[in-house]
């Protein structure tokens, strides 16, 4: 079954929002399969964005996430990287539309509430990274 990997970022978390966050993903039908609060430190971020490294907002991006607690987390189900995607709406605020979470939730492109993977390529890396392989549960939901 496919796998993505989502994380709420510190805005996220310091606005309270993990649990709407969480809500949404469990409501609509994946299962989650790993989890936690945790800080990112200057190595794991500077890898995690190693694709940004050139841009311009490298620096501010790598300050940002490491400057509070994030809630990584990892998803179960058909289709969850291009739906979860679909659920967070576009990357900058000023284009996603309400009723996805950066539509209702953010405002500007720095403090977007959430990441998550952008291909199966993606995903595999970015779990590998957070995780390790005893973190990650696999459980029957009809029990
Ligand atoms: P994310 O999906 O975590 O992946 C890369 C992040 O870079 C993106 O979300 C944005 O939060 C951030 N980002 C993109 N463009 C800019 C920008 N112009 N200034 C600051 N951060 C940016």
């Amino acid at each position: 079954m496919e796998k993505t990997f989502l994380m709420v970022k510190p805005d996220g978390v310091q606005r309270n929002l993990v649990g709407e966050i969480v809500n949404r993903f469990e409501n609509k039908g994946f299962t989650l399969v790993g989890a936690k609060l945790m800080n990112i430190s200057q190595e794991l971020a500077e890898q995690h964005y190693g694709e940004h490294k050139e841009r311009p907002f490298f620096g501010e991006l790598v300050d940002f996430i490491t400057s509070g607690p994030v809630f990584a987390m990892v998803w179960e189900g058909e289709n969850v990287i291009s739906t979860a995607r679909l659920m967070m709406g576009a990357t900058n605020p000023k284009e996603s539309a309400p009723g996805t979470i950066r539509g209702d939730f953010a405002v500007t492109v720095g403090k977007n509430i959430i990441h998550g993977s952008d291909s199966s390529d993606s995903a595999a890396r970015e779990i590998n990274l957070f995780f390790k392989e005893e973190e990650l549960v696999s459980y029957d939901k009809s029990m």
